[in-house]
């Protein structure tokens, strides 16, 4: 979309915009794919998590993954009876585990201890996080293969824990693996897979279904190399194969569309503090990581510090430059942002979230999530 789409809708700022024809042009590659191997698509509701998002996305996938009870509670309310519910967490609470068994179909199961404490259930198909200790994320926060790392089990945990009998191999129906993000190798799963297919003939496991995870873009990938590494696996195993995409289906979909409300200058340059903050968008200042602009370009031209509008010295999405003078009431779009930003957006200093809006190809906005001082003092 074009910073002129969203003037022409007249949205109040700032504000969340998902593009369907961006979420659909993905759902449709990865259907095309998926459908020439048989791969069940988990949509990773962590991603982002709007109902009339969900509701959007839902016809497109398998099912839907989730990380936590509440997710799972809100796919439930979502998807249609026959589609699948998957949990994957790093624990499972004691006090949790009985409303999850009647609500999930498969779970994953992230350590040996919890293997014990949770695996023996008949209501639903218990899985293994295998960590197959290959690291590709360059950043260690995102690394779930890190040294000493708290996610799956690995090589080494494995021998010990059927040394010690505290696993039974047929009682892992099936294997979980997610160690990569943002990534478009598949060359990197194969990797991974290989050592996980290692490690099943090691012990002699024999799964019924596989979870590839997510953390793969699908644009600008060769996607006939996951198409073999599911041939592969099916020569060896009768297996349901699942992938989990979030940030795949929704990144690329989402903005920001905020407002110039002040310029002021500064030593050396001309700060603009907008209407939002990195509040809305807190992977900014977690990862700092420098999220695109539709209207600004590469260098040359008005350069602005464009800062957020809240107490911290350090809200800052960056500099960039623009053909023309910001001035108060201009509109700033940030693009490609759309997963992980409405999920950890927070209230700090008391700034209202932005209202969401859903998009369609005609460009009609539709509101579908608006907050006030209710949400606030309720949070
Ligand atoms: C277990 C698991 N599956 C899937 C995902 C989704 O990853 P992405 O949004 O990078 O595709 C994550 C992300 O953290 C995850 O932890």
């Amino acid at each position: 979309m074009k910073v002129s789409d969203f003037l022409n809708a007249d949205l109040s700022t700032p504000c969340y915009v998902y593009d369907q024809a961006i979420i659909l042009d993905v759902l449709d590659k990865i259907n095309a794919l998926t459908s020439r191997v048989d791969i069940k698509t988990l949509y990773s509701i962590k991603a982002a998590n709007n109902i009339r998002l969900l509701e959007f996305i839902r016809p497109y996938v398998s099912g839907f993954s989730c990380s936590s009870l509440y997710e799972l509670m809100l796919a439930d309310e979502i998807l249609e009876q026959g589609q699948s519910r998957h949990l994957t967490t790093p624990i499972y609470k004691d006090y949790e585990w009985q409303t999850i068994q009647t609500l999930a179909n498969y779970v994953s199961i992230n350590s040996i201890s919890q293997w014990q404490r949770f695996s023996k259930n008949n209501l639903i198909s218990a899985g293994l996080r295998i960590n197959p200790e290959q690291s590709f994320a360059r950043d260690i926060r995102y690394d779930p293969c890190r040294v000493d790392s708290k996610l799956g089990v690995n090589r080494n945990q494995l021998v010990q824990a059927f040394n010690d009998s505290m696993v039974s191999v047929d009682k892992i129906e099936g294997i979980h693996l997610h160690n990569n993000c943002e990534s478009t190798d598949f060359g990197q799963l194969q990797q991974s897979v290989n050592i996980v297919l290692t490690i099943l003939d090691e012990f002699s496991i024999k799964p019924r279904w596989l979870n590839l995870g997510g953390g793969y873009l699908f644009h600008n990938s060769n996607c006939d190399e996951l198409i073999t590494i599911v041939n592969e696996i099916r020569t060896r195993f009768d297996v349901d194969i699942f992938i989990e995409p979030g940030k795949a289906i929704v990144g690329h979909a989402g903005y920001i569309v905020s407002r110039v409300v002040d310029i002021i200058n500064g030593e050396n340059k001309k700060i603009a503090i907008l209407d939002t903050t990195i509040n809305h968008l807190p992977e900014v200042f977690e990862y700092q990581y420098r999220p695109n602009i539709l209207n600004s370009q590469n260098d040359n031209g008005h350069e602005y510090r464009l800062a957020g509008c809240s107490c911290l010295s350090g809200d800052l999405f960056g500099d960039y430059y623009f053909a023309e003078p910001l001035n108060r009431g201009d509109v700033v779009v940030f693009n490609s942002v759309g997963a992980y930003m409405q999920v950890k957006a927070n209230w700090f200093n008391g700034i209202n979230m932005p209202a969401t809006y859903l998009t369609d190809e005609n460009k009609h906005f539709e509101l579908i999530m608006q907050y006030d001082y209710a949400d606030f003092r309720k949070r």
